[in-house]
């Protein structure tokens, strides 16, 4: 059974948490590796509608064992919520396991998620201020917690006293915030241990058991490529990977296992937070879409720009990821428009460019060239086979797949589980 990596391929949203939910139902394991609870993944099943911020979406799979990796900080409280309103729902929690060198993700860090968000006045990246970028900066910094730190109560103390310590005179002395209470942190966090103590383990070793019993692992992507540190719009990215490779070191897996990597995509483009999008619609078709697909975060509640589907951004991320097929979702929400538009190159100082520049300010002047395709005008949430859908439909699928090289796999026709058209086997 192969290793599959299911990686969001522009800025995050693109439906990973459906597609998951889909094919998790042959999974042995699924595994969440990279972010933390930035992301959010809706998944519709016959069990109801969900929102998962943490739990990989395999959840839903009885026999399949859900991990949250190595390369994901974990907010325990957020967890233990998420945990709570799953078991409320009647969805079976105990195959969920946590890395024990997962980073916590501790109370200072989304305080200055959002101070440091404030400071930034008019520059701010508009992150999700769930504490993502402050954890991941300690882990560098050899100043992170990890999950299996709080199995050893002692050694934790000393830990976070010596963190703390270091965290209230940056809250005190340079944003003149109140400091944190080491007795209030260490009780807090130590019950949180107790409860996450079941699910902790060293995961890398489960995750290769599964293959050596051959059976399917899921990489579970969060974010986006275009959100990614080094290949992402930077400095309006996260702050861990979101690409296939960061699969391999975010839940401890040999590059020479992953055998199919699907890049998921939206059928336009949006981006919540701050940072360019160069096909932004920021006309009525923008707010059409928005409106119609509803597109407001589903960490943060934000709207979120729209844009038509820009084929250089997804050349790129394509290359970056060595995508082996691509899966696109949402392309119901294109059944109303009479013309649809797609990127196929930028114009840079006069010049056709078709490279994703490094640098926004470069990003920032490219305009894009457009080609128009006809829309269908019908509605699609009903079709189930790829053969039946409008011919102008099956068009806008060909032109993407031209534009990324890649074949289209999947296509999602509707939030719903069911709402899916497989062309081939992805597996
Ligand atoms: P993720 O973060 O990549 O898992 O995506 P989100 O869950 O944040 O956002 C995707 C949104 O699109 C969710 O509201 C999904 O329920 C919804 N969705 C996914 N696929 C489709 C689809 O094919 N059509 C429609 N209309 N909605 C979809
Ligand atoms: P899923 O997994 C969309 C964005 C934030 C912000 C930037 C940095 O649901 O696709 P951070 O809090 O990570 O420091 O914010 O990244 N962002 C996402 N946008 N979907 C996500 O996750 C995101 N996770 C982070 O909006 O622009
Ligand atoms: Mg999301």
């Amino acid at each position: 059974m192969p290793v599959i990596a299911v990686i969001g391929a522009q800025w995050g949203d693109e439906g990973k948490g459906k597609v998951v939910d889909l094919l998790a139902q042959k999974a042995g394991v699924v595994a969440r590796f990279s972010g933390g609870d930035n992301a959010g993944h809706t998944v519709i099943n016959p069990h109801g509608e969900f929102r998962l911020h943490l739990i990989p979406s395999g959840i839903f799979s009885p026999r399949t064992v859900c991990i949250i990796g190595n390369g994901v900080v974990i907010n325990p409280a957020v967890l233990l919520d998420e945990i709570d309103q799953l078991n409320q729902c009647g969805v079976n929690t105990s195959n969920l396991f946590i890395s024990d060198r997962a980073h916590l993700i501790m109370p200072y860090h989304t305080l200055l998620d959002g101070l440091e968000e404030e400071s930034r006045a008019g520059k701010a990246l508009g992150t999700t201020r769930k504490g993502i970028g402050p954890a991941f900066t300690d882990k560098a910094a050899r100043l992170g917690i990890r999950t299996g730190d709080l199995l050893d109560k002692e050694a934790f103390l000393e830990q976070l006293r010596f963190a703390l310590d270091y965290k209230n005179t940056i809250l005190t002395k340079i944003y003149g915030a109140s400091p944190l209470s080491l007795d209030e942190v260490y009780a807090q966090y130590c019950q949180y241990g107790e409860r996450l103590a079941a699910h902790i383990r060293e995961t890398d070793i489960m995750v290769e058991e599964a293959l050596n019993r051959g059976e399917l692992v899921i990489l579970e992507g969060a974010q986006g490529t275009l959100l990614d540190p080094d290949f992402g719009t930077y400095p309006y990215t996260t702050s861990s990977s979101p690409l296939a490779s960061g699969g391999c070191l975010g839940a401890g897996i040999s590059p020479t296992k992953i055998s199919r990597i699907l890049g998921v995509f939206k059928a336009y483009c949006t981006r919540v937070g701050s940072g360019p999008i160069p096909t932004e619609l920021k006309d009525e078709t923008g707010d059409l879409i928005r409106e119609r697909a509803h597109e407001y975060g589903t960490t943060t509640g934000r709207p979120r720009r729209c844009g038509w589907f820009d084929g250089v951004a997804a050349r790129f991320s394509t290359r970056i990821n060595g995508f082996t097929g691509v899966a696109v979702t949402r392309l119901d929400v294109l059944d109303i428009l009479p013309r649809l538009k797609i990127c196929v190159g930028y114009k840079l100082n006069e010049k056709t460019i078709d490279y994703f520049p490094s640098r926004v300010s470069t990003l920032e002047k490219c305009q894009p060239i457009y080609e128009e395709l006809e829309g269908w005008q019908t509605p699609i949430s009903d079709i189930r086979q790829y053969e039946q859908l409008p011919p102008q439909a099956r068009q806008y699928i060909a032109r993407l797949e031209e534009l990324t090289s890649c074949p289209v796999n999947l296509i999602s026709v509707g939030a719903e589980r069911g709402q899916t058209i497989m062309r081939h086997d992805i597996l």
